[in-house]
């Protein structure tokens, strides 16, 4: 078993003069990095899969988002809570998806089941020409994908992106929800200004795991959402959307269980 401050925030380790610093890392290590996620780390590290987490860059009640090095590229680790999680986000649909899809016995498999998911749905996103983070490994609670960003830093959320063209913003939305209805033939389904990161212009679609097929009897309603977020947001930002426009434009006609021949 590798010591934490091995793997988790090496880097900082000489940086720890500043005390009130010290105590937050100490806290995210904490709440974070239980005894069974550090070994699902330290796991990852022995398969290659990351060097070492180096800082968080969005932390919450039921995960958080790290990011990480491999080399001399970044990657990012997300990390969902087993220890005091509520899970409280877990839509009904998605459940039962779940306990159709895996043998789910406790609360740690579901969150192991949930990540899994995570994992497999964004390789359908890829396959699917969809611009999403490339997975690249997991196990149990711990997801590791691509690093949207520079060394800089992490690309923005929508939410706090300044978006010079909102009609570019419109075009880039129509064709990565498109692909993800037509060719990945799935629903997002927690789709808003805060679960799409804008980078090179363009939009990266991440939080997947509660994306379900298209033919979902939820399918609609929530594909429905997803657009009336983006039509408000757009509209902010002076493009206005018709709603039920955008909804075709994105392949809506093929959402839904399938019709019943007449
Ligand atoms: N692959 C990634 N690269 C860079 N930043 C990311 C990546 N994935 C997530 N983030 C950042 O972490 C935040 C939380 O990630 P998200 O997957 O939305 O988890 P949740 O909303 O469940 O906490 C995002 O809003 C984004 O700022
Ligand atoms: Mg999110």
């Amino acid at each position: 078993m590798p010591r934490a401050e091995d793997v988790v925030f090496p880097r900082q380790r000489e940086r720890f003069e500043d005390r009130r610093k010290e105590s937050r890392q100490r806290k995210l290590l904490d709440e974070f990095f239980d005894h069974g996620t550090l070994l699902s780390v330290s796991r990852l590290v022995s398969h290659g899969q990351i060097d070492a987490i180096d800082f968080p860059i969005s932390t919450g009640k039921e995960g958080g988002v790290f990011r990480a090095t491999k080399g001399d590229e970044f990657r990012a680790v997300k990390i969902y809570r087993v220890a005091n999680s509520t899970f409280r986000r877990l839509p009904p649909y998605a459940l039962d998806e779940l306990r159709r899809e895996s043998s789910v016995r406790n609360f740690g498999g579901l969150i192991f089941a949930w990540t899994r998911r995570e994992h497999t749905i964004l390789g359908r996103l890829r396959d699917a020409g969809v611009r999403a983070p490339v997975p690249f490994g997991h196990y149990r609670n711990v997801l590791v994908m691509e690093f949207i960003g520079t060394a800089e830093g992490a690309a923005p959320r929508l939410q706090n992106a300044v978006v010079d063209d909102p009609e570019a913003l419109y075009e880039q939305l129509v064709l990565q929800i498109g692909r993800m209805v037509r060719d990945a033939g799935l629903v997002h389904g927690d789709l808003s200004p805060y679960n799409v990161l804008w980078f090179e212009d363009r939009a990266v679609l991440i939080d997947v795991a509660q994306a379900i097929p298209r033919d979902h009897p939820a399918a609609p309603g929530l594909l429905r959402r997803d657009i009336a977020n983006f039509a408000k947001f757009l509209g902010r930002l002076g493009r206005a959307v018709d709603p039920e426009e955008f909804l075709r434009a994105v392949g809506g006609d093929l959402v839904g269980p399938p019709k019943e021949a007449t």
